[in-house]
């Protein structure tokens, strides 16, 4: 099988690239190699590369600064989307596209299911949304979508490295403790994709690490895990921190309908934060 991977020197892309390759004639493509938003640039690619599958990590990720730059995330999170499934349509490529929790708008209680009603509550998540609309429009359920939440891994700025960097320069922490999802490892999340594609997976998924907590749990989880459980941790609440973009309470997401198509069954949160300590060799003692 040969695989196209968009946005691939991106977070998730690095690793999913790495974990592809051990199995699969695997190509990856960034924006140095083609700036998606050029209506012309997937149809190149695809023509060039003949991929039977491509995954599209290439995104918009900055939630905070996409409040001020609407435009610029649209173009790349919902116009360029377009512009690949289109293309995929056009050359008989499967495509399997990445999405996100901020599609909803986390009032609900329960872990949202991919059939759930989408409302997001920032201009990232309604960016995203629009994205998945276009796949669904041209590809209907040809195509996967998979939504992921709270990444992390070693390529990219994220949680675990902000609290990492805290730490290490001696930096009090203070975390909130009403916002309630599953970190996922990239690394993780990856051989879920593998899975995802080698059991030719169609229509909307979600893939998070298992089990969930706060992201003042995780940041404690982090403490422990490398050996500094007396750093200062304190508690906060999303309204003091008064970022740009709101977040949602609840990113908790059923990922049943995922596991049950492809066999893969994401690992526990803290096995994920424990695999990634290890790798950056920063786990303490005896769990090293
Ligand atoms: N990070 C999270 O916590 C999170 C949570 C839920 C869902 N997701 C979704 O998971 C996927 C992967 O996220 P990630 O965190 O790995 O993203 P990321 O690290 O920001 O990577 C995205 C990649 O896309 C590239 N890109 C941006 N604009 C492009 C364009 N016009 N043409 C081609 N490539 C372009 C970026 O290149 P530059 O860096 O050069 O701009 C970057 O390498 C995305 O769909 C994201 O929405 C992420």
């Amino acid at each position: 099988m040969k695989i196209l991977v968009t946005g691939a020197a991106g977070m998730l892309g690095r690793d999913l690239v790495a974990e592809l390759k051990l199995h699969h004639e695997t190509v990856g493509a960034d924006l140095a190699d083609a700036d998606l938003t050029d209506p012309d640039a997937a149809r190149e690619l695809l023509r060039r590369h003949t991929p039977d599958w491509v995954i599209n990590c290439a995104a918009y990720t900055k939630v905070d600064q996409a409040e001020s730059e609407p435009e610029q995330a649209r173009a790349i999170n919902a116009t360029a989307v377009r512009h690949l499934a289109q293309a995929c349509l056009d050359e008989y490529a499967r495509l399997l596209h990445l999405s996100t929790d901020y599609v909803f708008d986390g009032a609900g209680a329960e872990p949202y299911l991919p059939v759930d009603e989408p409302n997001p509550q920032n201009v990232y998540g309604r960016t995203k949304l629009e994205g998945e609309q276009a796949v669904r429009e041209l590809l209907e359920t040809d195509a996967a979508i998979v939504r992921t939440a709270w990444l992390y891994g070693p390529h990219g700025a994220n949680f675990v490295a902000s609290v990492l960097r805290q730490i290490d320069a001696g930096q009090p922490l203070q975390v909130v403790n009403d916002q309630f999802g599953a970190p996922t490892y990239t690394a993780h999340l990856a051989a879920g994709l593998r899975a995802a594609v080698e059991n030719d997976l169609r229509g909307a998924h979600h893939a998070t690490n298992s089990g969930d907590g706060s992201w003042f749990d995780v940041a404690a989880a982090i403490c422990e895990l490398i050996g500094r459980p007396d750093h200062p941790l304190a508690a906060t609440t999303s309204d003091r921190l008064s970022r740009p973009a709101k977040r949602p309470a609840n990113s908790r997401l059923d990922t049943f309908s995922f596991e049950a198509a492809t066999g893969f069954v994401m690992p526990p949160w803290r096995d994920g934060l424990r695999d990634y300590l290890r790798r950056i060799k920063r786990l303490a003692g005896s769990a090293a």
